[in-house]
């Protein structure tokens, strides 16, 4: 018998309503996503792509269907439970880097284990470590507006492994960054994912497509096409 899926969506629509009109944003969307896989998620503006990881991410609830997430079912969870499990269970990092200004990136970092109730001490070295694994070793008691924006992003990105995520999301990470900057943290997320996190990008870069092992595309809401293939690294950055 096959293991059961990390993630499981069955028939799961999303509907806004706002006075008489009723917007199906949603629709009917099933999908199964492995532990370990690297998924991105592309289409047009407004297909629905934040929607869909908002509520895989239990950001936010589907109107109808089921979700399960190892196989135990959350659509239909409250509000604290579903915060229970982003805290324990997933990683977000989006656009812009949402870093408290008045803290350093230590303290960012180490903000998520406070309410898992990890001493300080252990917060701070586990921090050190994860601003370590992402690049900035030498930047542990700057602020956030010391650094470009890139080194932000990878702050953001720390903070979000703070508490080992199973599932890493990101929704646009490299929408305020530069090219090779961009791909700096395109090429993070695929070395993350080699060391077994399961990521979900969206993004209208198309080198986070080539990236990712996997691309969902969304059009008005529908998954149109759902392709694995092997993660080619983007070839201006290949070496020769
Ligand atoms: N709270 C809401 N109320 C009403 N409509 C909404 C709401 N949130 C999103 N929508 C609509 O749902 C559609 C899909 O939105 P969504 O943000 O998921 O698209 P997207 O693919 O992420 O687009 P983009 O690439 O621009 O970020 C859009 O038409 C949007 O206007
Ligand atoms: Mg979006």
């Amino acid at each position: 018998m096959a293991a059961t899926p990390l993630i499981q969506l069955q028939d799961v629509t999303k509907v806004y309503v706002t006075g008489q009109i009723r917007y199906e944003v949603l629709k009917q969307i099933s999908i199964e996503i492995e532990s370990a896989e690297y998924v991105a998620i592309s289409g047009a503006s407004g297909s629905g792509k934040s929607t869909l990881l908002h509520i895989i991410g239990c950001l936010d609830t589907p109107t109808s269907g089921s979700y399960r997430l190892k196989g135990e079912e959350v659509s239909r969870k409250g509000d604290v439970e579903l915060a229970r499990i982003r805290n324990q269970t997933f990683g977000f990092v989006f656009q812009s880097f949402n870093l408290l200004g008045r803290y350093t990136i230590t303290d960012n970092v180490a903000l998520p284990m406070v309410y898992r109730g990890i001493a300080r001490r252990a917060r701070t070295e586990k921090a050190k470590t994860l601003l370590t694994r992402v690049g900035l070793s030498g930047f542990f008691g700057h602020r956030p507006s010391e650094l470009s924006g890139g080194m932000q992003q990878r702050v953001a990105i720390a903070r979000a492994l703070a508490n080992d995520p199973t599932v890493l999301f990101a929704d646009e990470p490299t929408g305020n960054l530069d090219t090779k900057t961009g791909l700096d943290i395109i090429r993070l997320f695929g070395e993350l994912n080699a060391e077994g996190t399961t990521v979900m990008v969206v993004s209208h870069d198309l080198r986070v497509a080539q990236h990712a092992g996997r691309v969902i595309t969304l059009e008005d809401g529908r998954i149109i096409d759902d392709r694995r293939h092997a993660a080619a690294e983007p070839a201006e950055t290949r070496t020769p």
